[in-house]
């Protein structure tokens, strides 16, 4: 049974300012994602205590908030059958050091920290920061052509508008 979902990604500033940006975007179209939305800012101090808000009291807090302000970063929307369990394997766990090779994380990151991308962990994570970052008017739906051969009949539920 088709179970259609959204999941956030943030591109950080450390695979902005590594030229990482199209690799990453190219490894979740190849897996066959759809872009449901895409749009570049830099993050303020407000977005960041209420995004973080589970990490206020960690000693990295503020290192954490200085390194997510210091490039602007880009954030996408991805939809998919089950993705937000999909992306959390592809993009590996918070360590970049222990990530399994082939991960986004594990390819490109050497660190706890600066470890490349976000990924929402849980659909009402998901679901609460595609809210906290994209407007309804910046979210798309529409018709995936290739769906038809990435999914079977049972996990394609395509929005037509
Ligand atoms: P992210 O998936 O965005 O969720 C919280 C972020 O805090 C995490 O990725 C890392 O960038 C950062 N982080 C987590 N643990 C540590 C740590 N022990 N030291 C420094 N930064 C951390």
């Amino acid at each position: 049974m088709s179970n259609m979902q959204r999941t956030l990604i943030i591109v950080k500033p450390d695979a902005m300012q590594r030229n990482l940006l199209g690799r990453i975007v190219t490894r979740f179209e190849e897996k066959g994602l759809k872009i449901a939305g895409m749009k570049m800012t830099r993050l303020s101090d407000e977005k960041l205590d209420e995004h973080y808000i589970h990490h206020k009291d960690k000693p990295f807090f503020q290192d954490l908030k200085g390194f997510m302000k210091s490039s602007p970063v880009v954030f996408l929307v991805l939809e998919g059958h089950e993705v937000i369990e999909t992306v959390r394997l592809i993009i590996g766990p918070t360590n970049g050091r222990v990530a399994d090779a082939g991960s986004i994380r594990g390819d490109f990151s050497m660190s706890q920290a600066n470890n490349i991308v976000h990924a929402s962990d849980s659909l009402e994570s998901a679901e609460a920061e595609i809210k906290r970052f994209f407007a309804e008017d910046e979210l798309y739906d529409y018709q995936k052509d290739d769906w038809n051969w990435i999914y079977a009949t049972d996990e394609l539920d395509q929005n037509k508008n």
